[in-house]
C-alpha cells in the first residue's frame, strides 16, 4: 500500500469527487429521514496543503487553488468552497478536509457514517480525530467488505463512496463486485464510485461490465483536464453514479461545462455524462 492521498489531496478530481458527492448528500437530505454515509477508502480527516507531500506535487493549484478566491462560483461549488472555508477561517487556503470530514460536517443530528481505511496509520489518524463522535464509525478493514458487512443499514437510506487507490489492476472488477453485493443486500443504495482516465482503452471493458450490470440505474459522469490519452498522467476522471438523487444530472448539466473550463490544464479539456443503465 503505497498510495498515500496527501499527495494529491484537493486536486481536480478532488474538486470533481468532492463537489458532487457534498451535492448527493444535500440532495438526499432533503427528506428528513435519517440516512447512513458509507465510505470505503477513507484516507484521512484533513490534508495540509502546505506540507511536504501536498507541496511536492503542487497538485491541489490546479484544482481547489483555482476555485478560492473566484468571485462568481455556481452555486453547487460555493457550497462546495464553503464547506473548506470552514476549516481555514482566515481565509487563507491550508487544509483541505478529506472525504470523511466533508460529509462528517454535512451530517445532520439523525444521520450517521462509517468509514473504513485500509493503512494503519491514516485509520489510526481517523480514528483518533472523530473519537468520541457515536455517530461517526471507523474499522481499519478492507473497504470491499463495507456493503456486505454493513447492508442493508437500519435507516434503508445509504450513500457509498468508493474511491480506491487504483494501485492495482483489478481495482475496478473489485468495486464492481462489491457493488454488486452491496445493491443485492439494498437495491436503493445510492453509490459513487470514482475512478482515474488515463488511458481511455483500458475503461472501454468497464463501461461494457456496468452496461451488463442488473442495477437500476447508472449514470457517468466524466470530467477531462486535457484530452484523455495524453501520457501525462491524470488526464481526468469519472464517477459511476448509481442510483443518483434527482435533479442531479439537471445540476452537473450546468456544472460540467465550468468545471471543464475553469479546471482545464491543456486544450482539449472536456465533460460528458450519460446513462449506463436505466434513465432518468
Ligand atoms: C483515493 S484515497 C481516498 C481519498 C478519500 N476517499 C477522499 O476522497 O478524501 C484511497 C485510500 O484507500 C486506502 N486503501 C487502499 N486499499 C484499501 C482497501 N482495500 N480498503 C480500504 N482502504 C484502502 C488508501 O490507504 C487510501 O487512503
Amino acid at each position: 500500500m503505497n498510495y498515500r492521498h496527501s499527495y494529491h489531496a484537493g486536486n481536480h478530481a478532488d474538486v470533481f469527487k468532492h463537489a458532487i458527492l457534498l451535492r448527493m448528500l444535500q440532495l438526499m437530505q432533503r427528506k428528513e429521514t435519517p440516512l447512513c454515509y458509507l465510505d470505503s477508502h477513507a484516507g484521512t480527516a484533513l490534508y495540509d496543503l502546505a506540507g511536504e507531500q501536498a507541496n511536492k506535487t503542487g497538485e491541489y493549484s490546479e484544482g481547489i487553488g483555482r476555485l478560492w478566491q473566484h468571485a462568481d462560483l455556481p452555486a453547487l461549488l460555493a457550497d462546495y468552497r464553503a464547506a473548506i472555508a470552514r476549516h481555514n477561517p482566515d481565509g487563507q487556503l491550508r487544509l483541505y478536509p478529506g472525504s470523511p470530514q466533508l460529509m462528517a460536517d454535512a451530517l445532520r443530528e439523525q444521520d450517521r457514517m462509517i468509514l473504513s481505511e485500509l493503512h494503519p496509520e491514516d485509520a489510526d489518524v481517523l480514528k483518533a480525530h472523530f473519537a468520541g463522535q457515536d455517530a461517526i464509525a471507523v474499522h481499519q478493514r478492507d473497504g470491499y467488505e463495507l456493503g456486505k458487512a454493513f447492508l442493508p443499514v437500519t435507516e434503508k437510506r445509504a450513500l457509498w463512496l468508493l474511491d480506491p487507490p487504483f494501485e492495482r489492476g483489478d481495482d475496478l472488477e473489485r468495486c464492481l463486485q462489491a457493488i454488486d453485493t452491496g445493491l443485492q443486500r439494498m437495491r436503493q443504495t445510492v453509490v459513487a464510485l470514482w475512478y482515474p482516465i488515463k488511458d481511455t482503452r483500458a475503461l472501454k471493458g468497464f463501461y461494457q461490465q456496468v452496461a451488463a450490470r442488473d442495477w437500476p440505474k447508472a449514470l457517468r459522469v466524466e470530467l477531462n483536464v486535457r484530452p484523455a490519452d495524453t501520457t501525462l498522467g491524470l488526464n481526468g476522471s469519472g464517477l459511476m453514479l448509481v442510483n443518483p438523487p434527482w435533479p442531479l444530472w439537471e445540476e452537473l448539466d450546468n456544472l460540467l461545462p465550468w468545471l471543464s473550463e475553469h479546471l482545464a490544464q491543456a486544450p482539449g479539456a472536456n465533460w460528458r455524462m450519460d446513462w449506463l443503465v436505466g434513465g432518468p
